[in-house]
């Protein structure tokens, strides 16, 4: 009984994290970026998956947080969007909690709100060294949150 219940508070806790950076195709209009975001807050508060969204201009990098099965369905969604391509993941792992708040998504600015996922992002790609990660590194850097640090 008590393995029972250990059993399914840790499925209850499952927790899964992506980390991906992708090239934009959107030539010219920045108002796409509020209606990505806007369709993405409307599936991820369905679905219970947060997150953040950093754009530069010419690349995407983005973290989806959640249910492992909920942030799969999201990712396949993401991944069929022909509004980006070259999509490299450079995280797909069970984590113990959410690292970026409770916004089902949020595009970073150069607000003190966005501040704590950016200083994490800038973190985690100085740790892996690949090109990918350089790759991240610079799209965080150059979005705007990036600018106001
Ligand atoms: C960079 C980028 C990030 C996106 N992030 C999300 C997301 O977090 N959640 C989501 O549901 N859709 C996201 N989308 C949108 C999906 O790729 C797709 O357009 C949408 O889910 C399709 O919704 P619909 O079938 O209801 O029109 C993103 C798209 C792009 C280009």
């Amino acid at each position: 009984m008590t393995q029972h219940r250990t059993k399914r508070r840790n499925r209850e806790l499952a927790m899964h994290r992506i980390i991906y950076v992708s090239r934009s195709l959107i030539v010219g209009n920045p108002r796409e970026i509020d209606a990505i975001v806007a369709t993405s807050i409307a599936w991820n508060n369905t679905a219970g998956v947060t997150g953040m969204l950093w754009f530069d201009g010419a690349s995407f990098a983005q973290v989806i947080e959640g249910h492992p099965d909920r942030v799969g369905l999201t990712m396949d969604r993401i991944r069929s969007d022909p509004r980006h391509t070259d999509i490299e993941v450079l995280l797909d792992r069970s984590v113990l909690s959410r690292q970026f708040g409770s916004w089902s998504m949020r595009c970073a600015g150069g607000d003190e709100a966005s501040a704590y996922g950016t200083s994490f992002m800038i973190g985690f790609a100085m740790g892996e060294r690949t090109p990918s990660s350089k790759r991240l590194y610079e799209i965080v850097l150059s979005s705007d949150a990036g600018k106001a640090e």
